[in-house]
This record gives C-alpha cells, sequence and structure tokens, in this order.
C-alpha cells in the first residue's frame, strides 16, 4: 500500500473515532493546534450561519497569517494539485452540510499580495469576472478568488488552483474538521505549498505592528476570530 493511501485511511479512522464528519484531512497536511473558527458578535458560529458566497477572514496557523473562509454554495470536490517545486499533493475538498465550505491561506502565491487591515488586493468574487487563462484565452466565470496586484486568479472549487496570472502555484489549502452534531468547525492545519516564511521575511515587522505583538510567528492557539473581509480591510479592491 502506498504511503499516500495509508495515510488516508489513518486519517479517515481518526475522524471516525472522534465522532466528527466529513473531515478535510490531507494526506500531506501539516498539521497545527485544531483552532475552534469563533466570531465575537455574541452570535454562535456554526457552518449554517455563513452567509453563501461571503468571503470571511482569519489567522491560521500563525496569530498574522490571513486565511479565507468560504461557502460556495456549491460543492467542491476532491482533487490532485502541484505545488510550485512540482510536487502533488491531494486537496480533499469543501466541508459541512453540503460538502461548499473551504479555507484558503489569502496570502497569493505570486508576490504575497494578502488582506491588510487598511486594503485587500485579493478577494472572493462570488459574481462572474473576466480574466485571461494562463494560455492567453479570455475566460468569464463565477466563484473565483482573484488577485488584483497582477491578476492571479485561482479556484477555490478545485483547490485554489492557478486559473490565470503569474501565481506559480495554488494558494496553501487550510484543513477543516466539520462537526455535524454541532455545526463548530475548526482549522486543523496547512497543505500544499505555503508562504508563510517568505511571508514573515517580507512582512513581518508590519504584521507585528497590525497585530500588536512582539512575534508575529506566534501560533494560534485553540481559537481565531472568524469576520468578513469587508469589516477586517478598510477597502476590498474587486477586479
Ligand atoms: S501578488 Fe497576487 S498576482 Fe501578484
Amino acid at each position: 500500500m502506498k504511503r499516500r493511501e495509508f495515510t488516508r485511511i489513518c486519517s479517515t479512522m481518526v475522524a471516525a473515532a472522534a465522532g466528527v464528519a466529513p473531515v478535510a484531512f490531507a494526506n500531506d497536511k501539516q498539521s497545527y493546534k485544531k483552532a475552534l473558527l469563533f466570531s465575537d458578535s455574541n452570535e454562535r458560529l456554526t457552518a449554517a450561519s455563513l452567509v453563501v458566497g461571503e468571503p470571511y477572514v482569519f489567522f491560521y496557523p500563525y496569530i498574522s497569517t490571513p486565511c479565507f473562509l468560504i461557502d460556495l454554495g456549491v460543492p467542491a470536490n476532491r482533487s490532485e494539485l502541484a505545488d510550485n517545486s512540482g510536487e502533488s499533493y491531494e486537496w480533499v475538498g469543501g466541508v459541512g452540510p453540503n460538502n461548499s465550505i473551504v479555507a484558503y491561506s489569502a496570502i497569493c502565491s505570486h508576490k504575497m499580495s494578502h488582506p491588510a487591515k487598511e486594503i485587500s488586493f485579493i478577494n472572493y468574487r462570488h459574481d462572474p469576472i473576466s480574466f485571461y487563462s494562463r494560455d492567453g484565452k479570455s475566460e468569464k466565470r463565477a466563484q473565483l478568488i482573484s488577485c488584483c496586484s497582477e491578476r492571479s486568479v485561482y479556484d477555490p472549487i478545485d483547490g485554489a488552483r492557478v486559473l490565470g496570472g503569474p501565481a506559480p502555484q495554488p494558494l496553501a489549502a487550510i484543513a477543516l474538521e466539520y462537526d455535524d452534531t454541532t455545526g463548530d468547525l475548526h482549522a486543523t492545519g496547512s497543505y500544499g505549498g505555503d508562504m508563510y516564511d517568505r511571508f514573515f521575511d517580507k512582512f513581518g515587522f508590519r504584521a507585528a505592528m497590525e497585530h500588536k505583538v512582539n512575534d508575529p510567528r506566534q501560533l494560534v492557539a485553540d481559537k481565531t476570530e472568524l469576520q468578513k473581509l469587508s469589516d477586517y480591510s478598510g477597502q476590498t479592491i474587486k477586479c
């Protein structure tokens, strides 16, 4: 049995034993501390309370590394991708009642544009947008993550695969765990080509100031706040 297949089976068994399902474990997952996604609006945050098509932001696995959480409104199925080095990995698809909830690092794999408090050039577009595919064809499609810095376009239904622009690899995926008895969502890890070290090298100082911490590489503890991108960033650029 291949290591990949063995790991997948083990992950499924662990999930079943814990009484939670379905579980977005990836065979190539880098595990971090399991963190509950919560809202500070006094409302209990559950998968059912998410607004379909609304991009949310949370920070994981570090307190200063932003991620998107999106209910796409349609199921997102498992797929095979490759990172910048050609290493392949399997994205396990969406979670939630309709397998439509996905999470990705919101750090663009091109030059690391990401949501900041003042502005975000990277955004999720539930409505159709026009873009140029990697082979130069003009395309129009909805449900895309679009980075307006240099027009990289990612497909969140397909593991954030790059559809257009200069991005060299998909956005790193965030592993989610959905509890179908409570509706709770947890982040449990990250997989694919992440940009965390490069992000800290380039933006660590600013991230520390933005989050009012000495160490932006501090890992998230047991919970992390989820908020609408439009509430977190003062200006969200759409293209
Ligand atoms: S930083 Fe996103 S396309 Fe350049």
